[in-house]
């Protein structure tokens, strides 16, 4: 492929450590959703998963109605780091949050990407011991529980076009207090 298969119009640059011919979970997301910054790659691995879970596209599209129609106001800030390493996340965030106020933890459909379980249940933990008393957390993780088939067979199909890895656990977070599925909302007691 050439610059030419970039994301948008034909002749945009390929951005420096932009692979066009794997498919990216992000790219992925992007396509669902509508946007445009994606290649024939992910919409070709988005599509098959499509096409399996045809309700996959409904949810994204309500997610992206709620994101998009949003006019909340105040202060954002983006931080860069990989959810590996919590506490560079935490460090960051602490730059525009107050850490002495409740803290809404958001961590939607990216905890699948940590396969092991110990790993992903020890970020998690790291996360939702930083903010006070009163916090939230929204959450969902990868799960077979609910399709078998199909759940397998999307993580397959995932997991061979070389896309980051993805998980589909079968216990949920039974070792933290705040969270007993995979799916919840709660407030830290
Ligand atoms: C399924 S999308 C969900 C995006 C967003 N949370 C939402 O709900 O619309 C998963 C996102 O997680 C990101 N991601 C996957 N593994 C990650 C990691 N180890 N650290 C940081 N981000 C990661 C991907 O790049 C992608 O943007």
């Amino acid at each position: 492929m050439t610059d030419d298969a970039s994301p948008g119009s034909a002749g945009e640059k390929v951005p420096p450590g932009v692979d066009p011919n794997v498919a990216h979970v992000a790219r992925i997301w992007n396509y669902w959703l509508g946007d445009k910054d994606n290649y024939e790659v992910d919409r070709q691995v988005g599509d098959q998963i499509l096409a399996m879970l045809p309700d996959v596209a409904r949810l994204v599209r309500a997610h992206a109605r709620v994101l998009l129609t949003s006019t909340l106001e105040g202060v954002t800030d983006y931080i860069e780091a990989d959810l590996r390493d919590p506490d560079t996340i935490l460090r960051e965030a602490a730059r525009t949050l107050d850490f002495d106020q409740p803290i809404a933890l958001m961590l939607m459909g990216i905890v699948e990407f940590i396969t092991d379980n110990d790993e992903a249940y020890a970020i998690v933990r790291r996360l939702l011991d930083a903010p006070p008393s009163g916090s939230y957390l929204a959450f969902y993780d990868g799960t077979n529980v609910v399709h078998r088939e199909a759940s397998d067979r999307i993580a397959q199909v995932w997991n061979e076009s070389g896309n980051t890895p993805v998980a589909t656990r079968t216990q949920p977070f039974d070792s933290l207090d705040e969270v007993d599925a995979f799916c919840a909302v709660g407030r830290k007691p």
